[in-house]
């Protein structure tokens, strides 16, 4: 596991009783070697004194955007920051950074932060399952945010439950597994498709499907989390990925999608094949809006390219080919004979049967079908985010140790 020696991160306190724990975050970064500065809200200050945290991190502590000393760059600060860390995260605290209100220092921090953030919330067993607080933390991470669970146990109100803020020991191995896993792909290519694809009729109609584009942004963003080189091919989507280390390709048919696919991939060490590719076009586009003439009306379709099978057959042995599967019926049965047909290493399945899976939803529920064995790995339903870190998880036994 890599150290945190060197690594800047911003402490952000909230108000809550918790306050106390984070001394003993401040103290543990500080012994691993990090460079910590904090920062409070007024409210948090009546439980633990600033002082008590610039003592410890031997830095000032800040409270406010204007405070005596001057303006407090908070822009400043979050480009710093290599981790900021926002423990203990209140209810009001989560509205306000999920509907990005800045009335504090902290949240100017936070939405001024390029690095991750990770939020440790810490609340009374009620309000943390509040339907409006369990909805602010699934915005915080469709943000790309990362949630430290909240523990269970005696709180302060003498109830039993959950909205413990997470123990220190447990906040620091989260910042430490990141730092360890941020490097896991460092070096590596990656070429992913994702998407629909839309084979036009005429000028103002398509063929097309569901597909947002959701599962393979999600895919990009955890690649460049683990420091590979993304090359992402992306169909007509209102979505997009806005990361240094992401390359996005924008294409509309099967046809352009083929061409980029193919163009990369010989220079990439993984493939990720998670558009919904049309499989058939319409032989013939007209250049002109089709006028409405007979009851009925023939297309002929041609079929398009298959280009994670053409990666497949390019594939070199250093390189590796992961697929995914969208199945209705007879699902691991369908996925193993695509995985053998199309030469992948690994297949990511997903049924429409599976409520919260597939197109457009911001979850899903994936089996995960490997070519080197006949045991299927059956997940959860979860936010595509932790779905693309499942998936890529299967990639570290394929290159072991290169980051150390
Ligand atoms: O984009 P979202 O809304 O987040 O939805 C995500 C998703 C449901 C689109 C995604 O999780 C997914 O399942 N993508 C693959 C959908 C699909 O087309 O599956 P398939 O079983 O038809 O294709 C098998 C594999 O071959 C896939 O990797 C596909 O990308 C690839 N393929 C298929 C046809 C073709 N002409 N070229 C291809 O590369």
């Amino acid at each position: 596991m890599l150290s945190l020696s060197g690594k800047r991160i911003v402490i952000a306190i909230s108000g809550s009783i918790a306050v106390y724990k984070m001394a003993f975050v401040v103290r543990l970064l500080i012994k691993k070697g990090a460079d910590v500065r904090v920062i409070m809200t007024p409210a948090s200050t009546r439980f633990v004194s600033p002082l008590t945290f610039s003592t410890l991190s031997k830095y000032p502590v800040f409270t406010e955007v204007i405070s005596e000393e001057g303006w407090n760059n908070h822009v400043e600060m979050g480009l710093w920051a290599d981790a900021m860390v926002i423990a203990p995260a209140t209810a009001k605290t989560l509205g306000h950074l999920a509907h990005g209100i800045c009335d504090t220092l902290l949240a100017a921090v936070y939405l001024s932060a390029k690095c991750p953030v990770f939020i440790a919330p810490a609340m009374d067993l009620d309000m943390w399952a509040h339907p409006a607080t369990q909805r602010n933390i699934q915005k915080l991470i469709g943000y790309g945010n990362y949630i430290v669970p909240v523990g269970e146990g005696e709180l302060a109100s003498g109830l039993h439950g959950a909205g413990r803020l997470a123990e220190p020991e447990t906040i620091l191995s989260f910042l430490e597994d990141f730092f360890a896993v941020r490097q896991l792909m460092k070096g590596k290519k990656v070429l992913i498709t994702a998407g629909p694809t839309y084979e036009p009729i005429d000028p103002v109609r398509f063929i097309g499907n569901r597909s947002s584009g959701k599962m393979g942004i999600a895919l990009a963003h955890a690649c460049a989390k683990r420091g590979a080189e993304v090359h992402l091919v992306l169909g007509p989507s209102s979505l997009t990925i806005d990361h240094p280390l992401v390359q996005v390709y924008r294409v509309e048919t099967a046809g352009q999608m083929h061409k980029e696919a193919l163009a990369l991939y010989s220079d990439c060490d993984l493939g990720i094949m998670a558009a919904a590719v049309a499989d058939y076009r319409p032989r013939e586009v007209a250049d002109k809006k089709m006028k409405k003439s007979s009851d009925q009306m023939e297309i002929t379709l041609v079929k398009n390219p298959d280009i994670a099978a053409d990666l497949g057959r390019r594939k070199m042995p250093h390189q590796r080919l992961i697929g995914f599967a969208l199945e209705t019926d007879q699902e691991q049965q369908h996925a193993r004979g695509k995985l053998e047909k199309k030469n992948f290493d690994a297949i990511v399945l997903n049924s429409l049967r599976d409520k919260g899976a597939g197109f457009q939803y911001d979850t899903n529920k994936i089996t995960i079908l490997l070519a080197q064995d006949n045991k299927p790995r059956v997940f959860e339903l979860k936010s595509k985010a932790e779905v693309a870190e499942d998936i890529l998880d299967i990639t570290n036994d394929w290159w072991p140790n290169e980051s150390e």
